[in-house]
């Protein structure tokens, strides 16, 4: 009896340790939350993650509602908002109040009005349900805590047949610059816990140097 508990303990302490796992199977060890302190390097020009050219590739039309999950300083709000027109929504969402504060003040200098900003919560971004033509991650799913249960609400918020992107940094291209490898999700984890949501595979691409870009359909 004894060594059974003792067996079950080292087996415990060897997924915690080894696995990146916590015990409760839907939460990772995330990558720390991107501060606001550095928003500037959110807003530098990035030749490596050309906005137009990831633009280009979403399939994105005039009036469609689209979510920027994670949107941060906005790098990715405003091409969306352009991209939806102005009979079209973005939902630029994320978790730190700063962020969104910083995204205000963008869209009041450029006088936007289809940009709506929503504060949400680690699990769950709070938008209507069956509302979106497409949810846009980029950059932030290896900051997540809990996958399964924001995806599961990112289904949610999507109408059937939406799209699901997620561009992160790929643990197997190195880079210069990025998170530490050890908290980078390889990209079969994001396709398996993706399909596990109910998810279809849809598209990827792979013309950018640091990132995995993953599209999966409702
Ligand atoms: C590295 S920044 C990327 C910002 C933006 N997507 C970009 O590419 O410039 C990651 C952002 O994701 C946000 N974030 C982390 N976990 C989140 C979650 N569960 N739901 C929504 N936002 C989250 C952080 O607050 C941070 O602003």
């Amino acid at each position: 009896m004894k060594k059974g508990i003792y067996t079950c303990i080292i087996i415990l302490i060897f997924k915690v340790c080894f696995t990146g796992t916590s015990l409760f199977a839907q939460e990772r060890r995330p990558g720390k939350l991107f501060s606001p302190e550095k928003i500037p390097l959110l807003e530098s020009l990035r030749d490596w993650q050309d906005s137009k050219e990831i633009m280009d590739r979403l399939d994105i039309r005039r009036g469609d509602s689209v979510a920027d999950i994670g949107a941060g300083s906005g790098y990715f709000t405003i091409p969306l908002a352009e991209k939806v027109g102005s009979e079209g929504l973005v939902y630029a969402e994320d978790i730190q109040q700063e962020m969104l504060d910083y995204i205000s003040r963008k869209v009041e200098k450029l006088k936007l009005k289809n940009i709506k900003i929503v504060l949400g919560e680690t699990e769950d971004p709070a938008l209507p349900d069956n509302s979106l033509n497409c949810a846009f991650v980029a950059n932030t799913y290896h900051e997540v805590v809990s996958p399964l249960l924001l995806l599961g609400n990112i289904y949610k918020d999507l109408k059937t047949g939406g799209r699901l992107v997620i561009i992160d940094w790929d643990p197997e291209k190195k880079s210069p610059f990025g998170p530490p490898t050890e908290v980078r999700v390889p990209g079969e984890t994001v396709v398996k816990e993706a399909l596990e949501t109910g998810f279809s595979f849809w598209q990827s691409h792979n013309f950018m140097p640091y990132h995995y870009f993953l599209i999966f359909t409702k």
